[in-house]
């Protein structure tokens, strides 16, 4: 998703805007530009592309000022050209934007008729124009934001420059989030930007636009006004967007960073949920009565809604209430039923994923309940929502999630225990049973992770692929459809997840001996059910790679490869599930060379619809 930054300050900016763009690049982008306001002139340099380009632009010609906005932009509307790229100018407004403006049609055409040229194909062009307009009659940078913000309909976050004003910079939010740094005697000036982090090496002091603010900016101030015009404070608090935490370590990408922290993101999360002297869960501060519930529905997104889907069979069989999971963007618009006594879950890392805010919305209308598992606390779907969970993975920076995933299992995992207490279908006994399966996970994980090298050659048997299946029964079908999520969305190899059921039903007609099958299938009820399933693959000559806590030999069937999982209490495999699969997407695009950490055509958070 498109990111933004702006300084005004006492220092030149052009070098520390780029900086913070690179802290913004994990949102996925394909261009970017920086404008400056230098000696009362504005100039920009833009460049299509990764952030090298733009720093190649700026090295060849370098920007002056000590005042500037900055974009990396992620296409909506209009080719990722450097034509389109942000900052866009009109007259003497100089406008960066994230999200999109559903009327930009209406004005656009009104704004021509009107005598402003358009020379990109972008929505954000429409902003530039409408304020340019606002002051060629006449009014000053305030009152002409104001006027124009009234005339904009969608979901964005906006930074202006106005030529000829080198100590002021208005912002506003509707809908994308927004963070206003305030700077110190060391680093004085102010900051804004689309997120803590993207403003950590210069403030940790944050304060979040509501929906509907616009901020004022000078080097030293900030007056910030709510959608009807109000002045109003918003808190400042201390982030914990340590510029430390952006770092790879030792390893090569983000992704395999996050792979690796998950023993310790899952003790941290852990801890929180768990009292482990008492030998069990402890979510004494949520308040929200399961037992009298009726219904409890999921949604989500992606990687989030997959979480969601093995909390169905948790929640179902472990905590005995009924469970609905939807994708977001289905349950938004396909005016769902909910129960008078039911409570709506919402499951986001990112906590500002545009579809599940919007489902989150519609629940709170219908007097549901609210909870919702986030990664950032200070996020739109956390402060909407009755109460909220969080995960604790830290900063989650590949685009791929993988920590935020097994993060979210975790509390998903502890929640069903407390549910299942709740209810009265989990006995003392059992909730101690499943609360030391659950801390075994951290140690199980780590000595997965030691094997990692077997799953690395493993993965060279699906770099020549054209396409992968993946297939699992049970609560493993939706490791089935993360593991095939994963794999296509860092390695671009074609993968689809099946209900190993539904071989039979279709798409066994794919199978053939160039066809990678990969089965996780960790010993349970429906173990020999699967394995049925694998001989009618390897019959027909399918390769398949077989992701088991059993050895393959002792079924009798013809794999290709094993992967092995260690052998936990059968609530745990799915968290276990999770390290495999990601391990083999990973080093399938590794070999392939890919970009593993900023996907193409991927954003991380995904704010538009
Ligand atoms: C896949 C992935 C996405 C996200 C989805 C929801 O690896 O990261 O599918 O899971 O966009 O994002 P959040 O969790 O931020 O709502």
């Amino acid at each position: 998703m498109c990111g933004i930054v702006g300084i005004i300050g006492t220092e030149p900016v052009a070098v520390r805007l780029l900086d913070a763009l690179k802290r913004l690049e994990y949102r996925g982008y394909d261009s970017a530009g920086i404008a400056t306001l230098h000696d009362g002139k504005l100039e920009r340099r833009r460049a299509k592309g990764k952030l090298v380009a733009l720093e190649k632009r700026l090295s060849d010609e370098p920007l002056g000022g000590t005042i500037g906005i900055g974009h990396t932009r992620w296409a909506t509307h209009g080719k990722p050209t450097e034509k389109n790229a942000h900052p866009h100018i009109s007259g003497g407004v100089c406008v960066v934007h994230n999200g999109i403006i559903e009327n930009f049609k209406i004005l656009r055409a009104e704004l021509a008729s009107d005598g402003y040229d358009f020379v990109t194909e972008t929505d954000t062009e429409v902003i530039a124009h409408l304020i340019a307009r606002e002051i060629d009659a006449g009014n000053d940078p305030q009152a002409a934001l104001k006027a124009s913000l009234e005339r904009l309909e969608g979901a964005f976050a906006l930074a202006v420059l106005f030529q000829g004003h080198d100590n002021l910079m208005i912002g506003a939010r509707r809908g994308s989030p927004f963070a206003i740094g305030y700077g110190s005697d060391d680093q004085p000036g102010m900051f804004i930007g689309s997120d803590a982090f993207a403003l950590a090496p210069f403030t940790n002091r944050i304060a979040y636009l509501e929906e509907g603010d616009w901020v004022v900016l000078s080097k030293d101030s900030a007056t910030i006004y709510d959608e009807g015009g109000a002045q109003v404070n918003r808190p400042i608090t201390t982030s914990m967007a340590n510029a430390l935490l952006v770092d790879k370590g030792n390893h090569r990408h983000f992704m395999a960073k996050e792979i690796h922290e998950q023993p310790e993101v899952i003790s941290r999360t852990l801890s929180h949920y768990i009292d482990l002297g008492n030998e069990k869960v402890d979510f004494s501060s949520l308040d929200i009565d399961f037992q009298s519930l009726d219904r409890l529905s999921i949604t989500a997104c992606g990687t989030a809604y997959y979480a969601g889907l093995v909390a169905k069979y948790w929640i179902e069989k472990w905590g005995g209430l009924p469970v609905d999971v939807d994708v977001a963007s289905e349950f938004r618009y396909r005016e769902p039923l909910l129960s008078d006594n039911g409570a709506a879950l919402f499951v986001s890392q990112s906590g500002e994923t545009a579809d599940t805010l919007a489902c989150l919305a519609y629940c709170n209308e219908k007097n549901q309940k609210t909870l919702s598992i986030v990664n950032v606390q200070e996020s739109s779907i956390a402060r909407g929502s009755d109460a909220v969970l969080p995960t604790l993975a830290g900063p989650e920076i590949g685009v791929a999630s993988t920590k935020a995933f097994t993060c979210q299992l975790t509390v998903l995992a502890a929640l069903t225990i407390h549910i299942g207490r709740q209810r009265g279908v989990l006995s003392k006994e059992q909730e101690v049973e499943l609360v030391h399966s659950l801390v075994e996970v951290p140690r199980l994980i780590s000595e997965m992770l030691v094997e990692e090298a077997k799953i690395d050659a493993i993965s060279q048997q699906l770099v020549h692929a054209k396409d992968v299946l993946y297939l699992g029964r049970g609560i493993h079908y939706p490791l089935a459809l993360e593991g095939a999520l994963k794999l296509k969305e860092i390695s671009y190899i074609h993968a689809e997840a099946y209900a190993a059921g539904e071989l039979k039903h279709g798409p066994i007609a794919l199978i053939d001996e160039n066809m990678p099958v990969v089965v996780v299938v960790p010993k349970d009820g429906l173990f020999d059910k699967t394995i049925s399933n694998c001989q009618e693959v390897a019959a027909r000559g399918g390769q398949i790679i077989f992701i088991s806590d059993c050895d393959a030999k002792t079924t009798g069937c013809d794999f290709v490869s094993q992967i092995s999982l260690p052998r936990g209490n059968e609530f745990i495999a799915p968290l276990l599930c999770a390290i495999p699969v990601q391990l083999l997407a990973y080093y399938t695009a590794v070999h392939m060379g890919t970009d593993v950490d900023q996907p193409r055509n991927l954003a991380k958070s995904v704010t538009v619809e």
